[in-house]
C-alpha cells in the first residue's frame, strides 16, 4: 500500500477483471475481449499478474507520450518479473538522462537517409532468401523467410557476418520463445545457453571494433562515449543483444500475420499492388493491423492520471498496442484491413521516448519483403489442411503459415 491517500485497494477491486498476457485464444478472440472492455471497464485491474489493462487509443497514446512525465518504462512487463532474473534491458527499461543519451547515439544511425542507403543490401537478402523456395512452390513461411529475413538485415547492416544469420535466429528463438513444447527447466537450459553463446559471440565482435575500427554502425557505438566514458562491455553486449532481438520477431510478425491474411483474402493482395504510389499506405495499415507489440508503463510519480483514474506510484499498466489501433474512435470497422483509410497515426511503433528506433528499417524491411514477394507468389493461398497458429505472449504473431502457389519461369 502506498502512502498517498488513493485507496489502491478499493480501486483495484471496483474494477478487476483478469487478464491473461499469455492467452492461448486467437488474437481476434482476444480482440474481442479487449473492445468488450474498451465499451465497459476501459482500464481494469488484473490481479493475477497484479497490474492495469488500458484499452482505449487515447489513454494509451497519453501514457506513452508521458513517458519521463510520470511514467517510465521499467519494467516494461506486465507482471513486473524481469525476463531472464535480473537487469533492465538497454535502451527499452531505461528512462530520464541515460535512456537520452541512449538515443542520441543511436537514432541518427538509424536515420532515414541511413536506412535509405541500405536499401539495395535489404532487398539483396529478401532475394537471396525467396530464391531458396520460389522454384518449390511451396514454403513455410515464418521458418524460411519472415523469421531469418529481418535477423539476416540486422546483421548485415551492423557490419556482423551474415553467415551467422542462422545461429543468431536460434539463439533469439530460445530467448524469446524458450523450448516450444519443452519443459521449464529445458526452457531455462536454452536460454541460459543463448545468453552465453550470444555474449562471448557479441564480445568477440566488440573486441574486434577497437583493434580494427571500420565505418559501420557497431564500430560507432563501441566508440562512444557517454560524458567522456566509453560504454562499460557488458552495457554494450545488453544493448546489441535487444537491438538484435527487437526487429526479429516483430518485423516476423507483421509479415507472417499479413500473409496468413492475404492467403485467405487474394483480392486486397492485389489491390496493394494496384498503385506502386499506394503500397507504403497499405504497408501502414498493415501495421496498424498487425500491432504486436504490447508496452507497459509504471507509474513514477507520487500519482498520475489514466482514464479518469488517479494511479499510485507503483502502478504498472499493460498498453496492446493493438488494443489502441483497433480502437474504434479513430478507425471504424477496425477488425477490416482498408488500404485507403484516413490515415490516423497508429501506435504500432508505440510513441514518446521510447518510439521505435528502427521505424525507418522496419518500413523499408516491409515493403520490400512485399514486393519481392510479390514477384514469385502474384497468387498463392494456404496449403491444403493447414490452418496458420496465433499466438499472444510478449509479441503477438502466427506460426504454421504453409503457402503453396504456382512457381514463375524466371
Ligand atoms: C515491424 C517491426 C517493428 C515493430 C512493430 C517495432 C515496435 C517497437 C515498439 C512498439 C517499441 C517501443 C516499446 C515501448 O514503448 O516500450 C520499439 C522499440 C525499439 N525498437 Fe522496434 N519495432 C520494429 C522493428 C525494429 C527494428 C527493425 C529495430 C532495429 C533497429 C528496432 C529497434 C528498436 C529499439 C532499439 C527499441 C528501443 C527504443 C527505446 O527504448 O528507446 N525495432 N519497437
Amino acid at each position: 500500500m502506498t502512502d498517498t491517500a488513493i485507496d489502491i485497494e478499493a480501486l483495484r477491486a471496483s474494477h478487476a477483471r483478469q487478464y491473461d498476457p499469455y492467452s492461448t485464444a486467437t488474437i481476434q478472440e482476444h480482440l474481442d475481449d479487449i473492445a468488450d472492455r474498451r465499451e465497459n471497464l476501459p482500464m481494469s485491474f488484473s490481479e493475477k499478474g497484479g497490474f492495469w489493462l488500458a484499452t482505449t487509443y487515447d489513454d494509451i497514446a497519453g501514457m506513452l507520450r508521458r513517458n519521463n512525465k510520470g511514467f517510465i518504462s521499467f519494467p516494461n512487463i506486465p507482471d513486473g518479473v524481469l525476463a531472464f532474473g535480473q537487469k533492465r534491458q538497454i535502451p527499452i527499461e531505461l528512462d530520464g538522462p541515460i535512456h537520452a543519451q541512449y538515443r542520441k547515439l543511436l537514432d541518427p544511425l538509424f536515420s532515414p537517409s541511413k536506412v535509405k542507403g541500405m536499401e539495395e543490401q535489404v532487398r539483396q537478402i529478401a532475394i537471396d532468401l525467396i530464391a531458396g523456395f520460389a522454384d518449390k512452390g511451396e514454403v513455410d513461411l515464418v521458418p524460411e523467410f519472415a523469421f531469418p529475413f529481418p535477423g539476416t538485415v540486422f546483421l548485415s547492416v551492423m557490419g556482423w557476418p551474415v553467415e551467422d544469420a542462422d545461429m543468431m535466429n536460434k539463439w533469439v528463438g530460445a530467448f524469446l520463445h524458450g523450448v516450444p513444447g519443452g519443459t521449464e527447466e529445458e526452457t531455462l537450459a536454452a536460454r541460459v545457453d543463448a545468453s552465453e553463446k550470444s555474449r562471448a559471440y557479441i564480445q568477440a565482435i566488440v573486441d574486434d571494433r577497437r583493434a580494427n575500427p571500420r565505418d559501420d554502425i557497431t564500430t560507432a557505438i563501441v566508440q562512444a562515449e557517454f560524458d567522456g566514458e566509453p560504454i562499460p562491455d557488458e552495457d554494450l553486449s545488453d544493448l546489441f543483444i535487444l537491438l538484435m532481438m527487437a526487429g526479429l520477431d516483430t518485423t516476423a510478425s507483421v509479415i507472417a500475420q499479413s500473409m496468413a491474411y492475404f492467403a485467405k483474402n487474394p483480392a486486397k493482395w492485389d489491390e496493394m499492388f494496384a498503385d506502386p504510389d499506394d503500397i507504403d499506405a497499405a504497408v501502414e495499415e498493415l501495421l496498424r493491423w498487425t500491432s504486436p507489440a504490447v508496452p507497459t508503463r509504471n507509474v513514477a510519480d507520487e500519482s498520475a492520471e489514466v482514464g479518469g483514474l488517479e494511479l499510485p506510484k507503483g502502478e504498472r499498466i499493460h498498453c496492446p498496442l493493438a488494443a489502441a489501433n483497433r480502437d474504434p474512435k479513430y478507425y471504424p470497422d477496425p477488425d477490416e484491413i482498408q488500404f485507403d483509410r484516413d490515415p490516423h497515426p497508429h501506435l504500432t511503433f508505440s510513441l514518446g521516448t521510447h518510439r521505435c528506433i528502427g521505424v525507418h528499417l522496419a518500413r523499408q524491411e516491409l515493403r520490400i519483403a512485399f514486393e519481392e514477394l510479390r514477384r514469385v507468389m502474384p497468387t498463392f493461398r494456404l496449403a491444403d489442411g493447414v490452418e496458420p497458429k496465433e499466438h499472444l505472449s510478449l509479441t503477438w504473431g502466427v506460426e504454421d503459415v504453409r503457402l503453396v502457389f504456382t512457381p514463375q519461369d524466371s
